[in-house]
Parts: C-alpha cells; structure tokens; sequence
C-alpha cells in the first residue's frame, strides 16, 4: 500500500533492547528526514516501556543537535516487550490512536525488531524497523548499527593483550560479547592476530584449543591471545561450564565463560592464563565513522520508507548501499558467522 506522502504528519520514534553506539545517529537522521518533510517525530522515552506508559516528547532539529557523535541513545532503551506486558499490544495501539500517529520507527535488535512484526502482523501496527546490535545477527542486512564499534573496541584490546601476553609468555583470553552468534569474536580476532577464536557457532573442544597451545609454545611462540565469545559452546560432554544468572526477563546473564576458558587452557597447559571480559565497554563510546554513516543512511531510508506507507519493512545495508527489505524476512532466522569467514580466522591460528 502506497500512503500519500501529504497523509503523514506524525511518526513516534523508539530504540529498543540493549544500547549501543550510533543510535543517535540514527535518531538524528529520522528526525532531519522527517523534518524535511514537515512530519513530526514524537519520540518514546524507554523502548516499549515509554509506548505503554505514553512517555513521549517531540524531537527537532534543537532536540537531536549533538547527537551524532554521541553513544547510547538520548531516548533511551528497555528490553520491555508489548507481548509479555498485560494489554500490551492494545497499549501500544493506544499510544498510537493518541497522539495521532500515522507509524512507528522502532530501531532494534532481533528482539525488538521480533516484537514489531508480530505488532505489524498481528494488530496491524504500521511500522517500520532499523536494524542496531553489536551482535550483527539481524537477516537481510550486512551491517547492524553498533557491531563496527564493537569490532574497533575488541580488536584494540586484542591488540594491547597481544603486547603483554608476548612480555610475559602467558596466555591471554579475551571475552567479548556474541549472545547467539559470533561476529565480534571472528572480526576482532581477525584483525587483531588471535590464535584461536570460539564462537557459538562452532562447537569448541578444550582439549584441542590447549594442545594447539602447546604446539605454538612448541615452535618458539610461549603465548597466545584467545577470543572467546560470551556464548560460545563447548562439544557436549567435553567440558562443563557453570549456569549463568537470569535476568529479569528471564534470558541468561551471559559473561563469564572467559574464567572458565582461562582455568582449563592453564590446567592443561601449564601455561599462566590471564582473562578480561570487555563487557559493555564494546556497547559505548564513540561510534565509528561507518557507523555514524549507516546509521544516517538507515534513518533516511526509514522516513522514505514510511513516506512510501512501506509498513512492514526494516532499512538494511548491502555493500555500501541501503536498501528496503521485509521485517518478516529479517527476522525468521538469525545471521550467523558463515564458514567461509571462520575460516581465514582458522589459517592464522597455527
Ligand atoms: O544483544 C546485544 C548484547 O550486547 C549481547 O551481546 C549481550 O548478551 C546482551 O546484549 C547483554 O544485555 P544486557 O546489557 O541487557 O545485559
């Protein structure tokens, strides 16, 4: 369905899930956009949260100056979902009939973006979406927003591990984030020459990553930086590891996996094994330059999009260009770490 562009007067805005650098990119660029086109962008304090309890307030050019290079999101977020909430989605309906809204943007991750779909399919919410995780395992896109900052983060302390570990013939295990895929991981230990990397993709046997070790020490080379992702697995009935906390919305607390990996490779080694959790550290700060950019390209596109009345699509990047796809395509399943990429990571691991 094509919505006369002269139709839209008013969009809300909102940023879901866990914050990340370059989502004020993004809210800058849905602002400009809509400005440009005498549409008024109501934004959502909080994620969902914010939408259920109408916690708004209308963002212009004075509201979004700054912003660019700024981390976090000057909205703020919440892992608050309409369809755990009681009357949820007939909340955000509400909110919606309210301010007379003709659409949402929602940028967000798998869960947030999830939520919008089943809001577009279920109760004919129109809206349009914006990929942002660290984790880059949104569909249909190359990039999410955050996931190069993350990368930048997790490869410089790669690089400064590397410096110590070599001073003091230890092994150095990094642990960064990767709930269900590991594209931190792979990236970061590319670029920053780990020697092995595990990631949730690629089931890990101690016993090998420690012989491997060995073998490094064996050919003159007494360290080694390891980059492990929060959610790595290791083979089933090779190593136990401890059951992490739940949260509030009842997901594991992930983190920690890294002390696990550190103990076991000195056991089995001998060699002294260091560990630090970057955590979210990866998650703030300034974004990068290709993150401000895609996040600028992405909130453009999401005004065209609801100009175009393109309900039901999410902005996302193919090379160096941004393009249209469905919501329902991004998120049937999630982007994993291919083969081919783990791969490279592999040939330097010897
Ligand atoms: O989904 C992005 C992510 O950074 C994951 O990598 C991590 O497991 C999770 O968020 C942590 O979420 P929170 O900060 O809410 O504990």
């Amino acid at each position: 369905m094509r919505t006369d562009a002269a139709m839209v007067r008013r969009i809300g805005l909102l940023t879901g899930g866990g914050d990340c650098s370059g989502l004020n990119a993004a809210i800058r660029a849905v602002v400009r956009r809509a400005e440009q086109e005498n549409v008024t962008v109501y934004g959502f304090r909080d994620g969902w949260k914010g939408v259920l309890e109408q916690e708004t307030e209308v963002l212009d050019l004075r509201a979004t100056r700054g912003l660019l290079h700024r981390g976090g999101t000057a909205l703020g977020t919440s892992r608050v979902s309409p369809f755990y909430e009681p009357d949820g989605v007939r909340g955000v309906q509400e909110a919606i009939e309210v301010h007379g809204l003709d659409g949402l943007v929602v940028i967000g991750g798998e869960g947030t973006l999830s939520a919008s779909l089943r809001l577009h399919q279920e109760a004919g919410v129109p809206l349009v979406g914006i990929p942002k995780t660290i984790d880059n395992d949104v569909a249909e896109t190359d990039l999410s927003i955050g996931f190069l900052t993350a990368v930048r983060v997790a490869s410089e302390a790669a690089d400064r591990l590397h410096s110590t570990a070599e001073s003091h013939d230890r092994v150095q295990v990094l642990e960064v984030m990767g709930r269900h895929a590991g594209w931190i991981a792979t990236h970061a230990g590319i670029a920053g020459g780990a020697d092995a990397i595990l990631i949730p993709e690629v089931p890990f046997d101690i016993d090998r990553v420690a012989r491997h070790l060995r073998h490094r020490a064996g050919t003159g080379r007494d360290f080694s930086v390891v980059v492990v992702a929060e959610g790595a697995q290791p083979v089933p009935g090779t190593l136990d590891l401890p059951e992490s906390p739940k949260d509030e919305f009842g997901r594991p607390r992930l983190g920690g996996i890294g002390h696990t990996i550190a103990q076991e490779l000195e056991v089995r080694t001998g060699f002294e094994s260091r560990v630090t959790i970057l955590g979210h550290v990866q998650r703030g700060g300034t974004p990068t330059p290709v993150d401000r950019i895609i996040a600028s390209q992405m909130g453009v596109a999401a005004i065209d999009a609801v100009l175009d009345g393109a309900w039901g699509t999410m902005s996302a990047i193919r090379g160096h260009e941004v393009v249209r796809v469905s919501l329902e395509d991004a998120t049937r399943e999630l982007k994993r770490v291919p083969q081919s990429l783990y791969r490279v990571g592999e040939v330097f691991f010897g």
